[in-house]
């Protein structure tokens, strides 16, 4: 996992708990950040989320191709997440239930981290979160009171390394 933002990949414990927070009920579809290997894409499936549901970015064309041949059936999209309008493509007007993040957002400037999750909860309805996960001990992204509301969602030591999960959602 090296240059991408981890040392290993994520366990299924912790792609659970991002999971979680899905409501299949909401007949919307999920988007997911970042999936890398697919052990958070898998989660995601197992809550329950039907593979055409879950719309899948990753900007590694390496794992790209591994997640198109183990997960056929999911949207897979190659690209930035920086970019969702362009990757989105004639998804782009349409919300998600959720959004799933494994972007290592430690790797980009702050205002990009801001901007992203900003960018991220006009895709969400108000209330739904963007989860996102991080190995720092603080919030990725900084509060914007009245912007936006940042919650600590888990501290998961079954992960290597241990790692933070943080909710962000539409300040209400
Ligand atoms: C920490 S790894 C993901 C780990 C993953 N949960 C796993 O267990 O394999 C971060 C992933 O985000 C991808 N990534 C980094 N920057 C990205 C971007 N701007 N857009 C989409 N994916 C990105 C990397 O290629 C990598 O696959």
């Amino acid at each position: 996992m090296k240059g991408v933002g981890a040392i290993a990949p994520t366990s299924s414990h912790t792609a659970r708990r991002m999971a979680s927070v899905i409501e299949v009920e909401s007949g919307l579809p999920v988007l997911e950040l970042g999936p890398g290997t697919g052990v958070i894409t898998r989660a995601i499936l197992e809550r329950g989320v039907k593979p055409h549901q879950l719309v899948s970015v990753e900007y590694s064309r390496h794992f790209h191709e591994q997640l198109v041949q183990r997960f056929p059936k999911v949207d897979n999209r190659l690209g930035d997440a920086f970019d969702l309008d362009e990757v989105l493509a004639e998804r782009s007007g349409h919300l998600f239930d959720c959004v799933i993040s494994a972007v290592p957002l430690l790797s980009f400037p702050m205002e990009r981290r801001v901007a992203l999750i900003e960018d991220l909860l006009s895709r969400v309805p108000a209330g739904r979160p963007v989860m996102q996960i991080t190995y720092g001990l603080l919030s990725p992204v900084i509060k914007m009171p009245g912007r936006y509301e940042v919650s600590h969602y888990d501290f998961v030591v079954r992960n290597l390394p241990p790692a933070q999960l943080w909710t962000y959602r539409k300040a209400g």
